[in-house]
């Protein structure tokens, strides 16, 4: 099969490891990549041997030749960069959330549907081992109909205060809050009606970081399930792990337990302090990345060659972020408010 040629917009922290990701398949070859910052892009071409680099995304879309797309710029600058993605008449995946303002989610679900590109946003819990098993018990029915749900999606305060160096043109709510209400909706199969969000602001901004600290989201769905979600950026760094992540699921003949933070399959111990690293996420086994993290990608590349479905619709990413405004708006009015589609 001819390799298809990628270009990935973005070369941070993710970006690099879509880069690496993509490098690894075989059925593709990353042809370019493009950052704002050019030595950060030049550095991960010249480490994975990517022959082009560009300053400009539009330089970029106009001179590479590439066959696809992907977008790693922070939560708040996927629009545009999207937008003249499908302009280009390119198939793209974007990181999540899928953009982050009702006018940025139009634009972008516009510019595909106009161009008739191909596009899919990386929440790739959907690809991940225990929520796609669960998610094939639920629609089984053997369990009954889905009656309640719990997740919580927090990270260690280093991931505000030193990971992102955007944290505060973000939140928790998009960066976090986007997978675990993708995960409630992915799960139970419907989205969000009404929702309540608590909210507290305090210990980050001491920081010097002036982002909320966490939401608690009480959510009705349309199909009558019930659910609570918690997204904080506050869990002290010496946890073991950088991710908390726990979901419960009641459901009327039975129930899943998930504990997805680590999973305690491996600890490391040393005279100073122990670490469970996330052996499910992207683990480098045998020299290549493995773990639903690349298989979310490695999907998204499978579908666009052989024309098959995407894990997730654009209209169903589109959705999680116009609830995550429904959520915004409830958190500061402090009452339930009903999403708008
Ligand atoms: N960090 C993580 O663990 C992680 C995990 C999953 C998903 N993500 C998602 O990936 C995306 C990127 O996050 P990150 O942590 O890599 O951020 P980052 O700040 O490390 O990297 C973003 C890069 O995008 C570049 N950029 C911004 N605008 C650009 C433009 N118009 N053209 C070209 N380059 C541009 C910046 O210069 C920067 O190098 C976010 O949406 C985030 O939610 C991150």
């Amino acid at each position: 099969m001819k390799k298809m040629k990628a270009a990935v917009i973005g070369a941070g922290i993710f970006g690099s490891f879509h880069v690496r990701a993509l490098s690894e398949m075989p059925t593709v070859e990353v042809t370019a990549i493009c950052d704002l910052n050019r030595d950060r892009a030049e550095k991960l071409a010249a480490e994975y041997h990517v022959p082009q680099v560009y300053q400009s995304h539009m330089e970029m879309l106009h001179q590479s030749g590439c066959d696809f797309v992907t977008i790693a710029t922070p939560d708040h600058l996927h629009a545009q960069v999207a937008v003249d993605v499908a302009n280009a008449g390119l198939p793209f995946l974007v990181e999540k959330p899928f953009a982050t303002t009702r006018e940025d989610i139009e634009r972008m679900r516009e510019a595909i549907a106009k161009n008739r590109v191909r596009a899919m946003c990386d929440l790739h819990n959907r690809s991940s081992q225990p929520y796609a098993m669960a998610k094939a018990i639920i629609d089984s029915g053997q369990m009954g109909n889905v009656c309640h749900m719990y997740v919580r999606l927090n990270d260690n305060k280093s991931v505000a205060t030193d990971m992102l160096s955007w944290s505060s043109a973000s939140s928790v709510l998009w960066f976090l809050g986007s997978h675990s209400l993708d995960l409630l909706c992915y799960l139970c199969g419907s989205r969000p009606k009404t929702v309540y969000a608590l909210s507290r602001k305090g210990v980050l901004k001491s920081l010097g970081v002036d982002t909320v600290d966490v939401y608690q989201t009480s959510l009705e769905f349309e199909n009558g399930v019930i659910a609570q979600m918690e997204n904080g950026w506050i869990v002290p760094n010496g946890n073991t792990a950088i991710i908390d992540m726990k979901c419960n699921i009641t459901c009327e003949k039975g129930a899943f337990n998930m504990n997805t933070s680590n999973s305690d399959m491996l600890q490391v111990l040393t005279e100073t302090h122990t670490e469970t690293p996330n052996c499910i996420a992207r683990p480098v086994i045998n020299g290549r990345v493995e773990g639903f993290a690349p298989g979310n990608i490695a999907s998204f590349v499978r579908c666009l060659q052989d024309g098959t479905p995407f894990n997730i619709t654009v209209d169903e990413a589109a959705e999680v972020c116009l609830a995550i405004l429904g959520i915004l708006e409830s958190a500061e009015k402090r009452q339930p408010v009903d999403i708008r589609y």
